[in-house]
């Protein structure tokens, strides 16, 4: 790309879901867009990168559910930690908006309207599976069962764990929601397509047209020659998200207004800043715009969207840049390892530098996976950036100190040098440009070993010593400043806490790319002070066992029992009415006995003074099943019966949970089984 002429270059990450805290995954691909976008502002670009939180679907109803807020407290407040997140890893967002928000509507409608009115949407009834006691229909990964090939238990609804097989959850054998445990129906409603056949040339050519990387572009063909399907993007109240205009109790499906959050959070930014959307937005506009994404993103990113706004009459995107996902020590992310580690984890043990460059280091403009290897890093970071490049300045910033009184010499020493160090930037722009970072931060670091070659080579500590060689010594200190500045400069979008701090010791107004070309002579510079420290291993190993910490607090968060008697500080407020609608009662266990197949459930039979009901309890791993036999405890009486595997269950016991154990509740001596409990 020629750099002569301004571009106007719009750059987005993916929007992270507003139900979950930012990790290192996550990471990858903010940082790889942020040290993307630094290096465009550097070069003087008019590049604006936006973002937003996707607050959307169903996964973000049933978790403010579970908390007892609302969705809009939900997604205010993991909006929050998330940019906060961000801000901690140097993550610049230009603006950073939601998909809950008015431009996002207004931008759907519009959307979904020109679709509609060019004759790109359909509608039709289908069936699917529906819990009649939350009164919603159920994504397949919200329904559990048996495996009807393997009979594992406890399977999703569309492929098994167990044996790989992938089904339909019709074919599940005892199906239960995994969000209340009743058995799904099958019911009936009209849903909204997209008809992306419609597209399907249009599709053809934009994959084909140098919007995706070659390794996309192939598995996309592959999806093209399967053929491609209508797409579903409605979903039946209740559901957190934007009505459908003409479809009362129909909404838009999350994905289908996600990527149009993008258009929202840059709507909000034109807004605030006077800039002007339509010159980006228009079919045929001169700016450049760039989706960042995950591999597993691309579907939605490289193919619907670009129908959409094919079909809505916008323009499409300039290219959608894919990664790959992050492995820890060569495998997947583990909670249980530890190394599935957090933004703010990461960040309360170690620099979110090290991280950038670590991963700077080994981002090429590939899919591969990237393995943040715990040695390599903190080898890579500390041989690197501590070795070698604040090495320079911190050997040479006490001799221009002492013998120029902080004040670089007169005249380059190394003219060539210096020069040459200048015009690598132009190379490593390329690369930068390309997103070939690694290729990048290896020609820095070439740079950087050559630098303290010449300084090792000069040995003006050696020549310090020598009475009238003091002008040769800040000569050669002062070419080092140099080069360090040069290496600052290349180095500033990758680690820009540490470009700052060195901007300051080099008492210069701008580390910006084209700032590299006047060589510093007769100029004051700032005391030094350490850029950055090594990496500890005990660092490493404290944050692994604090991830390890995490993954016991979520556990704990899971298991609360939700619900009036629950020791949970948030859950939500009831009113009186509906708490004197549970029926507790006193129940006397008249018998506990095991469960074939369930590990954690023990079968009670309860006399309720009269009457007796079967209760499967997730008590086993406290109570033995004898212990309980004649003991008192209380009981919910009129909860819904619920099928499970192993019967029905026609209530449930009231129990209490720690780190330590399960405390069933037991009532006073003098309590008589089915006595109601007020
Ligand atoms: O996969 C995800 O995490 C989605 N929340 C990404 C959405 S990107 C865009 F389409 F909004
Ligand atoms: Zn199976």
């Amino acid at each position: 790309m020629p750099n002569t002429a301004t571009r106007k270059i719009l750059v987005t990450s993916a929007l992270p879901y507003a139900n979950g805290a930012i990790h290192l995954g996550h990471l990858l691909e903010y940082i790889q867009t942020d040290i993307w976008v630094r290096f465009q502002k550097s070069r003087g670009q008019q590049c604006h990168y936006v973002c937003a939180d996707d607050a959307h679907g169903t996964a973000i109803m049933l978790r403010a559910e579970q908390e007892g807020i609302t969705p809009e407290t939900l997604i205010e407040r993991v909006s929050r930690d998330h940019q906060a997140d961000f801000s901690r890893f140097g993550v610049a967002f230009d603006n950073y908006h939601s998909t809950h928000s008015e431009e996002n509507r207004y931008f759907s409608e519009l959307i979904y309207t020109r679709l509609r009115d060019a004759g790109h949407i359909a509608t039709r009834d289908i069936e699917q599976m529906y819990d009649p006691q939350k009164g919603l229909f159920l994504a397949d990964r919200f329904i559990k069962g048996t495996c009807p090939k393997c009979r594992a238990d406890d399977q999703y609804g569309d492929n098994c764990e167990a044996c790989g097989a992938t089904y339909t959850p019709a074919e599940l054998i005892d199906p239960v929601s995994a969000i209340s445990g009743a058995t799904p129906e099958v019911r009936s409603s009209t849903h909204y397509f997209f008809k992306l056949p419609d597209f399907a040339d249009f599709m053809q050519r934009w994959i084909n047209d140098g919007h995706v990387q070659p390794q996309i572009r192939n598995k996309l063909m592959e999806w093209f020659e399967a053929g491609f399907n209508e797409w579903d993007i409605s979903r039946d109240a209740p559901y957190f998200g934007f009505e459908i205009p003409d479809a009362p109790g129909k909404y838009f499906y999350v994905w289908l207004d996600a990527p149009i959050g993008y258009l929202a959070s840059f709507k909000n930014l034109c807004e605030r800043e006077g800039l002007d959307f339509d010159s980006y937005w228009r079919p045929g506009s001169d700016a450049e715009v760039y989706h960042f994404i995950g591999k597993d993103i691309v579907y939605f990113h490289a193919l619907f969207w670009p129908a959409m706004l094919h079909g809505a009459n916008l323009r499409t995107p300039t290219a959608v840049n894919c990664h790959g996902f992050v492995t820890v020590d060569g495998a997947k992310m583990s909670k249980s390892r530890g190394t599935f580690i957090k933004a703010a984890t990461y960040a309360d043990y170690l620099n979110p530098e090290y991280l950038r460059y670590y991963f700077a280091a080994k981002l090429t403009s590939k899919v591969d996976d990237l393995d943040l290897n715990l040695e390599d890093f903190a080898a890579r970071v500390n041989a690197d950036l501590v070795g070698k490049v604040v090495n320079i300045a911190s050997r040479c910033a006490g001799f221009v100190q002492k013998l120029g009184g902080g004040t670089l010499s007169e005249h380059c020493a190394e003219p060539a040098m210096v020069a040459r160090f200048i015009a690598a930037g132009d190379d490593i722009a390329n690369d930068f440009e390309a997103r070939e970072f690694s290729r990048a931060m290896r020609r820095v670091m070439e740079l950087a070993d050559e630098a303290n070659t010449y300084i090792a080579d000069g040995e003006p500590w050696v020549l310090a010593k020598q009475e009238g060689r003091e002008q040769e010594v800040l000569d050669i200190c002062s070419v080092g400043i140099n080069l360090f500045r040069q290496l600052m400069v290349y180095l500033a979008p990758v680690v820009p806490a540490m470009a700052e701090q060195a901007r300051v010791f080099l008492n210069l107004e701008t580390l910006n790319w084209a700032s590299r070309h006047a060589v510093l002579s007769h100029h004051a510079i700032n005391k030094f002070k350490p850029l950055m420290t090594r990496i500890e291993r005990d660092k490493i190993d404290a944050m692994i066992e604090a991830s390890k910490e995490d993954l016991a607090e979520e556990k704990k968060l899971k298991e609360t029992p939700k619900g009036p008697l629950a020791d949970n500080p948030i859950a939500a407020e009831v009113s009186f009415d509906d708490f004197s609608k549970v029926d507790l009662r006193i129940a006397r266990i008249a018998k506990a006995q095991y469960v074939k197949g369930a590990d954690k459930l023990l079968q009670l039979t309860l006399d309720l003074g009269g009457e007796t009901r079967n209760v499967f309890s997730g008590i086993r791993s406290a109570y033995a099943p004898e212990a309980l036999e004649g003991r008192l405890t209380v009981m919910v009486a009129n909860l819904a019966p619920r099928k499970m595997r192993f019967g029905v269950s026609e209530g449930m016991v009231l129990a209490s949970a720690n780190d330590d154990g399960i405390y069933l509740l037991s009532p006073d001596d003098g309590a008589e089984p089915g006595q109601r409990v007020t």
